[in-house]
């Protein structure tokens, strides 16, 4: 018989899956669950793209074969072209930009170029919960940086300075957050590049949803756009969300040239390259028009108003905080509850309606769950008309 606890590593062992996958897995037994777990937006890859990748397969022979590491060049130099578009700050396609599998393998990638076990990263609380696992699986120290609530969600920099130690190597920030949906203002951002560079900090910025901004977009600032933060930041933007392309695991980073160097080194070792098809496919979605990203956001705010004003209706069950952009919401559970795992094991069980706990997204998370509107207006009718059902107010 194997003796598991000896050949698995500890960082292994002490990971969670995430709660998110979890409750989807729970919900797949529970039939005619309806979700709003999982952050699946119900759109189709954009007919363009498919038809793109279809034309590849058809017609290129070579299209099977792995690309360079850091991916194709025409793709590498058509997102410098469209990061320059999106900021204004110029990057080299050779130098600054590498293509991913994604933001999850791109972050993986960068953590395994920075930590050493016991090194430390500061993530706001609550946040997305797999940098906390990828982080843990490198040995390395998740510190949470709580976010304030009564501020809609907002970055507490007067707390920042508590956080670091000689430990400290990075911060991850997401904006619009998941899984809040709030969306951090320029002069916080700034004072956040002000303090990574006096510690000389690495930001990451995981950017999955900035095409995804409801109200004051015209505000919105991309981290990014800080030409004086460039040589200690790595961006990330996900081809997921924006071309609903979760599925070509397909991604891309613009990082100084110093640590592009390292990437290259981990890239090489352990997927040699993004996927060629879906490359293919990434070019015709940054090269085509920008539509479908307008009609996604259009048909998402519907959505939000519409989970807003199911959430109005059950203010004995839920308290929350309106967001800004992304798809998610994370009220407070004013119904009684012991905390927000039982809560939503109950709700999965008792009324049908799978959500994620929001203790999955770190200790502010406890007392909340995570709600994602990303699916169709009958799914989230359907979840508030069981939510009412079974807490009549
Ligand atoms: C913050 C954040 N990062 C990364 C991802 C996943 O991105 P990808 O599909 O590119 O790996 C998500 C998806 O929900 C996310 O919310």
């Amino acid at each position: 018989m194997v003796d598991a606890s000896q050949l698995i590593s500890r960082n292994v062992e002490g990971a969670k899956l995430s709660a998110i996958k979890e409750m989807a897995m729970r919900s797949a037994k529970v039939e005619g669950a309806v979700s709003l777990a999982w952050g699946l937006p119900s759109f189709s890859t954009p007919e363009h793209i498919r038809r793109a990748a279809a034309d590849a397969l058809a017609g290129d022979p070579d299209v099977g074969k792995y690309t360079l590491p850091n991916g194709m060049a025409a793709l590498r130099e058509c997102v410098a072209q469209h990061h320059a578009k999106m900021t204004d700050v110029e990057v080299d396609s050779e130098k600054n930009v590498f293509i991913t599998a994604g933001n999850m393998q791109g972050m993986n990638s960068l953590l395994h170029c920075i930590l050493e076990p016991g090194d430390e990263v500061i993530l706001t609380d609550p946040g997305f919960a797999s940098h906390v696992q990828q982080i843990r699986m490198f040995g390395g120290v998740s510190v949470p940086w709580p976010l304030d609530e009564d501020a809609g969600w907002q970055l507490d920099s007067q707390a920042l300075s508590g956080l670091i130690t000689q430990r400290t190597k990075a911060i991850i920030l997401v904006t619009p957050s998941n899984p809040t949906g709030a969306v951090f203002p320029k002069e916080d951002l700034v004072a956040l590049a002000e303090f990574a560079k006096k510690h000389s900090l690495l930001v990451l910025l995981d950017d999955p949803y900035s095409d995804l901004v409801y109200d004051r977009a015209h505000e919105f600032f991309n981290l990014a756009m800080d030409r004086s933060l460039f040589d200690q930041m790595a961006y990330l933007f996900t081809f997921s969300k924006s071309h609903a392309m979760s599925g070509w695991r397909l991604g891309y980073m613009i990082v100084p040239d110093w640590l592009r160097q390292q990437v290259l080194k981990v890239h090489d070792a352990t997927l040699i390259c993004s996927p060629h098809i879906s490359q293919v496919a990434g070019m015709a979605a940054l090269s085509g028009g920008r539509e479908h990203i307008e009609q996604f956001r259009n048909i998402l705010a519907a959505r939000r108003r519409l989970i807003c004003e199911r959430l109005d209706r059950v203010p004995h069950i839920f308290e929350y905080v309106k967001p800004e952009g992304a798809y998610y919401v994370l009220p407070r559970i004013v119904a009684d509850h012991d905390n927000s795992f039982e809560f939503s094991l109950r709700l999965l069980d008792e009324a049908r309606v799978s959500v994620t706990p929001g203790s999955a997204f770190g200790p502010s998370g406890e007392h909340h769950v995570r709600l994602a509107f990303c699916v169709d207006d009958d799914d989230i009718n359907m979840a508030f008309d069981r939510l009412e059902a079974w807490l009549p107010g």
